[in-house]
This record gives C-alpha cells, structure tokens and sequence, in this order.
C-alpha cells in the first residue's frame, strides 16, 4: 500500500517534471524564441573530419539525414537551430611537413561539396551579410575556418589561396608548432619555445590575414603569441573554440587578468581579456564545451558551461562572448549538451541565470557579426595595399625535406640552374668563337 502511494507520487512527479524540462519551461519558450530571431554561430565544428574520418570524404555514401555516429546531422541542426557554423578544414599535425595542403583543400572541398548536395539546409557563405542572408531563409550558413598554420605550409601565396576557396579564420596553429608561431602545448611545458611568440614570417601572416579580411583564431596559441597579435593586429580577433582560464586552468583556455600569480604565464603579458575588451574593435571568446576545458575533469553539465558565460561577462561583458562547441572534435560533452541539437539548454540556463535578451542575442551572434564586419572593414580600407609577396626564408623551412626551393636566389636548386645559365653562356661564346674562326 504505502509503495503504492510511493509509486504515485513518484509518477506524478516524475510526469510533473517531465513537462517542465519540455516545451513548457519558459526559459526555454525564451530561449528558442530568441533563436528564431538571432542565428546561433558557433566558431568550430569538426563535422568534416569525421567525414574524412568515417568516411574518407565520401560524401555520396552518406546521408546526413539519418547519419547517427556524429555529434551532428541534419535533424540535429534544425532541433538546435544552428544558424551559422564555421566547419572546420582541420588536418591534423601528422601532415605537416607532408601533405597538409592537399589534405586542407580535401576538407575544403569536402565543405563546398556538402552545401551542394543538401541546398535546402546549407548555405555556403563568406561574409557577415551571408550569414544574415541564409538566416532569413532557414540555412545554416556555411563558413569555412582552417585550424592550424601547418595548413599554409608557410606561404602567404597559399593563405592567399585559401582566402579565395571561402576561407574566412585561420587558427594560427594547431597542436604543434609551425616554421613562424608557437603552440600551446609551449605553455604547458610540452613543446619547446622556437619562436618566443611568432616569428617575423609570423607577424607577416598575421598583418596579409588583417588585409585578406580573414579572421585571426587565437584558440591553440601560446599566451605571447595572443597578447603580441593583440597588440598588431587592427582587426578584432577570435577565439573559435576556448573557454576561461580562470574557471579551468587548461593551456587551452582564455587567460584573464585575475590569473597573474599562476605558475603558467609567469609574466604580466597575460592581460587578454583586458586587451579584447578595451580595443576599440572588441574580440571574442566562443566558449568550448570540451569537459576537459569546461571543468578540467571528464565529467561536466550544462550549469559548469554556463559558469564560464558567467566568468566571462563578468571579467569583459557580454560583448566578447560567443558559442564554440567543438562537436565532432571532442570524445566528452557535459551532460545534457550531447550533440548539436542540445545548444538551446544553454541559452535557457543563460535566461534562467539572468542574462537579459541583449546580452543572449550578443553571445548568440551579434558578437560575431560585429567582429566579422569589423574585419571587412578592416580588408576594405587596406585595399590600396599590395599583397605581401615576401617569402619566408629558405633557411626558416629547410628543415622540411620533402620543400624544394625554386625561386630562392642562394639555395640548392638556385645554384644548379646559375651553373645550366653558366653553361649555356659558355656554349654560345664557344659558338661565337667558332663562328669567327670560320669567317
Ligand atoms: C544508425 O544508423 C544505421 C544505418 O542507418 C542503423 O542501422 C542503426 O540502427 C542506427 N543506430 C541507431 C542507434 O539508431
Ligand atoms: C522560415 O521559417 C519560418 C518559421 O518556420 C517561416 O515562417 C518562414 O516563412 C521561413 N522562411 C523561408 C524563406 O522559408
Ligand atoms: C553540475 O555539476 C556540478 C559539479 O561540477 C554540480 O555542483 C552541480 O550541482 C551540477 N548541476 C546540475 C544542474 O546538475
Ligand atoms: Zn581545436
């Protein structure tokens, strides 16, 4: 009897809670409603390479509709109301040295080719206007951001070219260091330092990036190289899929100026929100939602992510923040964040936390938007100046031996073709000298 009333009470509770967390919680009625109006742009998704992964880009074998081993798919897209997405072309650092172009521009091609075949549900876009464009017609719009300098294989001809494929950020490097900029893994004592930051190269990709009009993504730096591209670059930057240092202390983490004592920078060159928020042109921080960043262990939920928007805002505002979930690029999510379908559960705990409509829709995707035009103004007023067409030195890359080294005056390759121009010198003096003799 008394487990029988147990049992009921349990059911009506259970009912009762059920219609909470539905349709009928009303951050959550907020939350979608705030959606339907500002598109959600999220700074990283790995759904490409799991494509390569799965698949080795065979797009015409999948059918992302129904594909069920991705934290992202179609159905999911449209649940959480995913408005724009920056799909990453990520190859990982294995190529470097070898064939990370070719990879590169698989994942891009890999991209294009998936907003051809489901037009209905993408739009393939290159500018803050496309974004809004798609987002009037029900698209996700399709950005394209490359994840790791080791993709240009360091060529500003190449960054170039990328530029013209619909590629709009380059996270300067990825998990390992490239000929002209540090990584991470530099902070956390794992890598050695080879360039104390970026090298010249570096600061000249950084400025050909401010003229391209291509965000730069600070995620996967060491702190100097954010604070000295903070302190050059003169379009506001990203972070496309980092979280606070200060809530998680992982390398991969924003660091803020509340950290000064921690053994990680050492040094006062860590005052990275203060410098994203006090330039003119603000910057932004899309938090990941990688357990392992979120709360630096491997278990998470939904309130741990909403502490670092919380973290955020309080230390810079709401106007440097942004989504960078990381799907399909991490093995771990918080509980209730599983897939891509699950993002309006932030937007409702941001409501439930306080977060008045203006500050959501910033984090949502007027912060982007801002930083995005930001940037095209920044390419649009640099248009008088020349492409930067000063190469790396060959000494800086001839580590790599699969590189030749055609066009470089004081190399290998150089001095074999000054012999074949001496020889043929010398052939035609010879032929001369014949032709006398014979007169
Ligand atoms: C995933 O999709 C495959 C192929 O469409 C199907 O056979 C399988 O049952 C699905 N798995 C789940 C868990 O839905
Ligand atoms: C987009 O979706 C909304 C809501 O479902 C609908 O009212 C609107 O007509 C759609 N717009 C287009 C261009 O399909
Ligand atoms: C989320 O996890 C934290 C521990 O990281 C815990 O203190 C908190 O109660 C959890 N919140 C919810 C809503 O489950
Ligand atoms: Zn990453």
């Amino acid at each position: 009897m008394l487990s029988k009333v147990i049992s009921a009470v349990c059911l009506t509770l259970w009912v009762s809670h059920c219609a909470v967390s539905a349709a009928e919680d009303p951050f959550m009625t907020k939350a979608l409603k705030l959606m339907s109006e500002t598109p959600l742009i999220d700074g990283h998704n790995d759904l490409p390479w799991q494509l390569r992964k799965q698949f080795n880009n065979q797009l015409n074998v999948v059918d992302l509709n129904t594909l069920n081993t991705t934290h992202t798919n179609i159905p999911k897209i449209k649940q959480g109301k995913l408005g724009a997405q920056f799909w990453s072309a990520y190859v990982p650092c294995d190529t470097q040295y070898k064939d990370a172009v070719r990879q590169t521009l698989e994942q891009i091609d890999v991209v294009h080719r998936m907003c051809e075949k489901y037009p209905d549900n993408f739009m393939f876009a290159t500018s803050a206007q496309d974004i809004r464009t798609a987002f009037s017609q029900n698209k996700t719009a399709s950005l394209i951001g490359v994840e790791g300098g080791h993709s240009i294989d360091s060529s500003l001809g190449t960054l170039r070219t990328m530029y013209q494929l619909g590629v709009r950020y380059l996270t300067l490097t990825h998990s390992c260091n490239t000929p002209w900029a540090d990584n991470w893994l530099v902070d956390e004592g794992s890598d050695p330092s080879e360039h104390n930051g970026l090298s010249q190269f570096g600061k000249q990709v950084v400025m050909e990036m401010n003229r391209l009009g291509m965000l730069i993504d600070l995620a996967h730096v060491t702190v100097k190289v954010m604070n000295q591209v903070l302190d050059m670059s003169e379009a506001p930057v990203i972070f496309s899929h980092s979280s606070a240092y200060s809530i998680c202390k992982h390398a991969r983490n924003v660091p803020s100026p509340k950290i000064v004592n921690v053994p990680l920078e050492k040094t006062t060159k860590i005052f990275t929100f203060e410098k994203l928020k006090s330039r003119e042109k603000k910057g932004i921080v899309m938090v990941n939602f990688y357990n392992d960043y979120v709360t630096c262990s491997k278990t998470a939920n939904i309130s741990d992510v909403a502490d670092h928007f919380d973290h955020i805002k309080k230390v810079a505002g709401a106007d440097i923040i942004g989504f960078g979930g990381d799907y399909d690029g991490v093995t771990r999510l918080p509980e209730g964040l599983e897939d891509v379908s699950k993002v309006p559960n932030v937007v409702a705990e941001l409501l439930r936390r306080g977060w008045t409509d203006e500050e959501v829709n910033a984090a949502l995707g007027n912060n982007l938007l801002r930083v995005f035009t930001d940037a095209e103004e920044v390419r649009d007023k640099l248009t008088n100046k020349k492409p930067d067409d000063v190469p790396i030195p060959y000494a800086e890359v001839n580590k790599n031996s699969c590189r030749t080294s055609h066009g470089y005056p004081d190399d290998v390759t150089g001095a074999a073709s000054s012999l074949s121009t001496l020889a043929l010198q010398l052939t035609l003096a010879l032929q001369g000298l014949l032709l006398l003799s014979a007169l």
